[in-house]
């Protein structure tokens, strides 16, 4: 099936924040468009918006005053769903509650065509329940935009168990058409983007309340290191600490409370506390015109080394080698894929604590370093060192990643470190997700980078760093915690054994 002609008439109920946005994205694509809200006067306000944002977009250059005037007319608001009996489309965006959203489309089957597609923008209630109770359940899946809709590329076609393929399809070449970035996905809890991204909050919650670093330095690590575009709280304080808990608990009891997606204590006191994020003026940072920005952890310069020692091949790390200054000497030999530096030893964190590996391997004086993006281009880097290890030890090794151009960042000792802690679980959670194929291998990478715009798919991030190191950072992880938090998918155990590709599982 193809996608729907732009004479299709679309129909939103519900012109809150999600409905306007969706009717905006359809309008400008040249539907005519129908807005409904139970409440008096609310998509009328909404049209009117819709339109200012229109003649805003044509005062910036990214609209024809022609397209603007045919998309502002294209919108018209219903005052009773008999209204909208025309429509090829109905786009559901009302209050997330199963009850209120099966009774609407209960109510919808009788006025609208039999053929009429039904379409809900849920995030957390599941697409198979709503369509339950429907005469035509093979007509309904969800159309999951994100917030706000006209901005985010990102479209998940939620199929339920009755969901009929030609309808998923016929949705996702719509959003196409509308300029969206869509994907196919079962309606399992979270979909893609809501359940693969847990982690990038949980372990950042869990580093901070570890007191591994400050709220900040974790921030600034996974957006200098990581390159994510914003770091973890920066995000959660963007987002509301209310509707991130509400999410991150509804994933958590839709799996039978797996441990893997327990809620933080931490950021239920902020929810309790009222200090919901930007909206409040407090979250984890403050928030006002006097608000000074916040510290980052950083280590000062420290003398660099005249000579290096690199035994065997760095892997990950390898890049690193290319920007060492030429006042240093670099000598190569066999070996674990170590750097030697005057009396201390630097590695590559592969998910055992610095402690834990000096007394496994015996080196004495050994420091970890981080796991960043691209170790071509010099950003900031997290340090830590084992308990062992000598204070000059930490100084050494900041003063040859300084040599380089990182900036350096000391944090307490901890399994993975920061960055590589986090897309391990986070490679492990799309991992599982495509191991009980709730999507492709190629969906979910698109979903995360479009729906939350990490610089890289997990799947292909793991993939480059190697499905066998993936595997063994996450073994650190489970034997240092002893919990089934970081149990390891066991797809991403299969591959390591054979060195294959998620993204060719
Ligand atoms: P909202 O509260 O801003 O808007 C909901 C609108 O629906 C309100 O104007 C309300 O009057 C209207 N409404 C409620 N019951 C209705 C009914 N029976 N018939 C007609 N209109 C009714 O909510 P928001 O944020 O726009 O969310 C809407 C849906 O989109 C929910 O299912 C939500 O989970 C989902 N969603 C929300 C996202 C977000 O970030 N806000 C992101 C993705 C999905």
């Amino acid at each position: 099936m193809a996608a729907l002609n732009t004479s299709t008439q679309i129909a939103v109920i519900g012109a809150g924040a999600m409905g306007s946005g969706i009717a905006q994205v359809a309008a400008a694509a040249g539907h005519p468009v129908w807005l409904y809200d139970a409440r008096d006067g609310v998509a009328e306000k909404s049209r009117q918006q819709i339109r200012a944002i229109f003649s805003r977009l044509v005062e910036k250059g990214k609209m024809t005053s022609e397209h603007a005037a045919l998309a502002g007319e294209a919108l018209k608001v219903a005052t009773a769903l008999e209204d909208v009996a025309q429509a090829g489309l109905v786009i559901e965006a009302i209050v997330e509650d199963l009850e209120a959203k099966r009774q609407l489309f209960s109510e919808l089957e009788a006025v609208i065509d039999p053929r009429a597609l039904l379409a809900t923008n849920t995030s957390s209630v599941s697409v198979t329940a709503i369509a339950a109770k429907l005469e035509h359940p093979h007509r309904l899946a969800g159309l999951h935009f994100f917030n706000p809709a006209p901005l985010m590329a990102l479209v998940e076609i939620v199929s339920g168990l009755a969901t009929a393929p030609d309808v998923a399809q016929t949705l996702y070449e719509t959003a196409e058409g509308w300029g969206k970035k869509p994907v196919h996905t079962r309606s399992t809890p979270g979909f893609i983007v809501n359940r693969v991204a847990r982690p990038f909050y949980a372990e950042a919650l869990r580093l901070m309340e570890e007191q591994v670093s400050s709220a900040s330095t974790l921030d600034a690590l996974l957006r200098e290191g990581g390159r994510f575009p914003m770091g973890p709280f920066e995000l959660m304080d963007l987002i509301g600490h209310d509707v991130n808990f509400a999410v991150t608990c509804s994933v958590f009891n839709a799996y039978f409370q797996d441990p893997r997606f327990k809620p933080s204590l931490t950021q239920q006191e902020l929810v309790m506390a009222g200090y919901l994020g930007r909206k409040s003026g407090r979250g984890f940072y403050p928030y006002g015109p006097d608000t000074e920005a916040p510290v980052i952890a950083e280590l000062p310069i420290q003398p660099a080394p005249s000579v290096v020692i690199i035994e065997g091949d760095l892997g990950p790390g390898e890049a690193l080698v290319s920007g060492i200054p030429s006042s240093i000497a670099v000598k190569r030999s066999s070996g674990s894929g170590v750097i030697r530096l005057e009396g201390c030893t630097l590695a590559l964190s592969d998910g055992r604590t610095a402690t834990i590996r000096s007394a496994e391997d015996d080196v004495p004086d050994l420091v970890l370093f981080d796991l960043a993006f691209d170790y071509g281009k010099p950003g900031r880097i997290a340090i830590a060192t084992s308990d062992q290890a000598s204070p000059r030890s930490l100084q050494i090794a900041a003063g040859f990643l300084q040599s380089i151009g990182w900036q350096v960042s000391v944090v307490e000792d901890s399994p993975g470190l920061v960055v590589l802690r986090t897309v391990a679980m986070l490679a492990n959670e799309a991992a599982d997700a495509l191991l009980q194929s709730v999507a492709s291998a190629e969906d979910i990478d698109k979903a995360m980078r479009f729906g939350v715009n990490y610089p890289q798919g997990p799947l292909a991030w793991a993939d480059r760093l190697g499905t066998g190191y993936i595997y063994r950072v996450l073994k650190g992880l489970q034997d240092n915690y002893q919990e089934d938090r970081y149990r390891p998918s066991a797809l991403l155990r299969r591959l390591a054994s054979s060195g294959g590709s998620l993204q060719k599982a």
